[in-house]
Parts: structure tokens; sequence; C-alpha cells
């Protein structure tokens, strides 16, 4: 297949990358480097079936067509990744994930590509009613601006879905670790004790619930869902569990060999729009014969030996604020 991956040069755009080459498929990647790194990318360009589009998806949706044309699908992971910060720019969601996501599916009409799959997020259920949550819980009031945005974006591609007849997947997933983790508890932790091994601070009171995901585990199950055909399905992405902050901090400082201080900045929430309990219903994936190979624990264990041989993302300029 030809697939058009954007965000190729983050986290799970680059692992997606590098899995579809290695499956013998061909891509075109698209960045514009906002969040992204060209180290990530270094495997890729030494394949004969890449191709990297340097471009702005905000900027340059004219350009789209001629870029999709020809290919059997998008993943769409192009995004503001980040729940945290978004009342520091209120419209960079509406910017980064709505109309950027419009930009993508005009694209993809135009060009009449057949598939388009799509990174949403658990944060589209806001503080959820029904744990572990399914697909089709009902939608409480949302609690964050990335969360509200993937949702619309989401509305945007199930009409793109039913108006233009696109077959569509759309990924919920849980927070993902794992090879090229740029973003999260675990670089922020890791960033702290760089500085100073014996303080630890802890966003909220540290008992907040939270699932992960292995990235490899993510990119499977979007290359399993890549080749079908007709309609609009969601699927929740997670492990079967979920810990504490604290846990997880636990077996962060294990496997560095530390024992900080720690100290809480308190409140069940970290920030604005920090859910205090994320646990998704994979019962539907699970169905269809995905399953995680890495435990919560392994996932957050295998993000800290990355970050430790790739101390360069620990220090490099933070683009997310
Ligand atoms: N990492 C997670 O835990 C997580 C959880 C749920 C959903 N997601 C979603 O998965 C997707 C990938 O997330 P990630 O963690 O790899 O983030 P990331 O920031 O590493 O990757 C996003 C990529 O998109 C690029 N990009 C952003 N805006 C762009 C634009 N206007 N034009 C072109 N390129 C642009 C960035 O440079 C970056 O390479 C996102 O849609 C995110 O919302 C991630």
């Amino acid at each position: 297949m030809k697939v058009v991956v954007t965000g190729a040069a983050g986290f799970i755009g680059s692992s997606t990358t590098d899995a579809l080459l290695a499956a013998g498929h061909q891509v075109v990647g698209i960045d514009n480097f906002s969040t992204g790194s060209v180290r990530f990318l270094e495997r890729a360009v030494g394949e004969p079936g890449f191709r990297l589009a340097t471009l702005d998806l905000l900027e340059s949706g004219d350009a789209l067509p001629d870029l999709f044309r020809g290919a059997d699908a998008v993943i769409h992971l192009a995004a503001n990744a980040d729940v945290r910060f978004g009342w520091n720019t209120p419209d960079r969601d509406l910017k980064q994930n709505i109309v950027v996501t419009h930009n993508v599916l005009e694209g993809v009409r135009v060009a009449g590509v057949p598939r388009l799959l799509f990174s949403s997020t658990g944060s589209v259920y806001g503080e959820a009613t029904v744990i572990p949550t399914p697909e089709d819980c009902p939608f409480p009031i949302q609690t964050s601006l990335y969360g509200a945005s993937k949702l619309a974006g989401e509305g945007l591609i199930a009409a793109y879905a039913e108006g233009c007849g696109i077959t569509t997947t759309v990924f919920r997933f849980v927070s993902i670790m794992g090879a090229r983790y740029t973003h999260g508890h675990v670089v922020d932790f890791m960033r702290q004790l760089n500085e100073d091994p014996t303080k630890l601070t802890i966003l909220g009171d540290g008992k907040q619930r939270k699932s992960y995901l292995d990235v490899t585990d993510c990119v499977a199950a979007i290359l399993d869902r890549l080749p079908r055909t007709g309609g609009h399905e969601v699927y929740n992405l997670g492990v079967e569990d979920y810990c504490t902050v604290d846990q997880s901090a636990g077996w962060i400082c294990e496997r560095l060999g530390l024992r900080p201080d720690v100290t809480y900045t308190g409140g069940d929430r970290g920030w604005i729009g920090d859910n205090p309990f994320i646990y998704l219903a994979t019962a539907k994936m699970r169905a269809i014969g995905w399953e995680p190979a890495y435990t919560i624990r392994q996932a957050v264990e295998r993000t800290v030996d990355y970050l430790s041989n790739n101390t360069w993302i620990l220090t490099r300029q933070e683009v997310r604020t």
C-alpha cells in the first residue's frame, strides 16, 4: 500500500512510519517539525519506499491533494498532542486539531483517498461516568480544550465517512509510552531527576489513576486496521489495567536507582483537564485479535530505559508550553 502519515517525525508517527516500511508499504511522511524530530526519521530516510514532505498542515491545505493522490490510506497523527497546556494558548487545539483535521479530510476527499485512520484520545470521555470506559459510553462535559478538539475532529471524520464514502477508523488512545517518548509524566520526572536526583515534585496528590500503553502495541493496532474497507469505526486502545501516578513514580525511581524526596502540588488533579481516573475498556479491539504485549509497568520501564539512552530528549528545548 501507499500510505501518507501526518506527524511522521513525532513519537507515534515515526514509530508508525518505521513499522509500515518494515511491512513493505510505501510511506509519504508529512511534518512541520514543531514537536517532531529529524532524529526519529533517521531509519526511514534511508529507505527507498520513504518520502518526506516538510510542510505545515495548517497553512498548506492546497498542497495536500497532490501529496495524497494515489495513496491507499492517510494515517492522520499530526496534532497538538498535549492536554496540559491548552489554556496557555487557547486557540492552539482549535487550529492544530480541528482546522488541520479538516484540511486533511479535504485533501483526502479531493484526492480520492479511500481510507483515513485517526489518533483520538481517551480525553474525549472527560471524567467518564463508566469505568472501564467503553466506546459507547455517554460523553459527559468536556474537561479540556484538547479533548474537545479531538471530539470535534472525530465528528468531522464521521461526517466525511458518511458524506464521501471514506473508510474511517478512529482510535482513542490512553497515554502512550516507549521508544521516542518525548512528552508526559515520565519525561517530566526524568528531567527533574536529571537536574537534582534527590527531589521529585508530583503534580496533584499522586493518587490519580492512569492507564498506559506501549507504542509498539499502539502501532500494531493501527497496522491491523489499515487494510479494512467500508464504514466508520471507533476503537479504544489501552491495557486492561491502571496504576497510580505514585506507583509509576516508584517504578521510574527504582529503574533509575534513585530515592528522591517526593513533594506534591496537591489536589486530585495535576492541572486543568487532568482526569483523576482514566481506564478504557478495550474488549472491542481485543475481540478482533489485538492484544498488548506489554504491561503498564513494562511500558513505563521501557520508556525510562529509552530516555536514559537518549538524554538529548531530556535537555532539548521544551516546545509544548
Ligand atoms: N502520546 C500520547 O500519549 C497520545 C495519547 C492520545 C492521543 N495521542 C495522539 O496521537 C498523535 C501523535 O501524538 P504524539 O505523542 O506522537 O505527538 P508528537 O507531538 O510527538 O507528534 C505530533 C507530530 O505532528 C507534527 N505536527 C504538529 N502540527 C503539525 C502541523 N500543523 N503540520 C505538520 N506537522 C505537524 C509535529 O511536529 C510532530 O512530529 C496526536 O494526534 C495525539 O493527539 C497521543
